[in-house]
């Protein structure tokens, strides 16, 4: 397999990505509750557009093998209080169960910390998403709490964990 490699997402990156989520469910699951199904590029510039602030609020990140995109990620930033939030974490559906998300991560974390000082890394992600989950604590992520009925997905509701890392720890 062709080496992975992390660049800063464009629009053109990411023209693939409306079709990794085929329900609201899936959508959902991967983007939270406030955005349309289906996803459309509009959704996709409005996040793209917190990447080119001064400070960005967000950085974004494509994997590519060759030039297919097969991941990626968010990390929102809280810059005055050195809080980053990964967030929209994916790898193509094709490109699952394949051992891609370590190194990819490794990778968006490493351009994270290029990017300025954020002791505290957390994320969100619903406690039923246990494939997810297992991912992150093998990474270090601790669970701090549990956020119940907070988003509506078409008729249910979902409970999310907070998880983070104190990264001087
Ligand atoms: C969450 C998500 C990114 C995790 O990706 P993933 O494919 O499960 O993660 P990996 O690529 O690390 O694969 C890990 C699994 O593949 C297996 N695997 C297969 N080949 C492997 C290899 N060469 N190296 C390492 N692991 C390999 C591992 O055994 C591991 O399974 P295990 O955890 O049961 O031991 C992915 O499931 C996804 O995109 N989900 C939809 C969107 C989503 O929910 N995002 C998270 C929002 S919070």
């Amino acid at each position: 397999m062709a080496a992975l490699r992390v660049v800063p997402a464009a629009a053109g990156h990411l023209v693939s990505l409306p079709g990794w989520f085929d329900t609201p469910e899936a959508l959902a699951m991967w983007g939270g509750g406030g955005l349309r199904f289906p996803l459309g590029g509009d959704q996709i510039a409005a996040m793209l557009a917190e990447t080119t602030t001064d400070p960005p609020l967000r950085l974004a990140f494509a994997g590519l093998l060759d030039d297919t995109t097969v991941a990626h990620a968010q990390i929102v930033l809280d810059w005055p209080n050195g809080v980053a939030r990964l967030a929209r974490f994916a790898l193509a559906p094709s490109h699952r169960g394949k051992g891609l998300a370590r190194p990819f991560l490794a990778e968006v974390f490493a351009r994270l910390d290029e990017a300025g000082d954020f002791p505290r890394l957390e994320l969100n992600v619903y406690v039923q998403n246990t494939r997810a989950i297992r991912l992150y604590e093998s990474l270090g992520f601790t669970r701090e709490g549990v956020r119940r009925s907070s988003t509506r997905v078409g008729e249910a509701r979902w409970d999310v964990a907070i998880y983070a890392i104190i990264r001087q720890d």
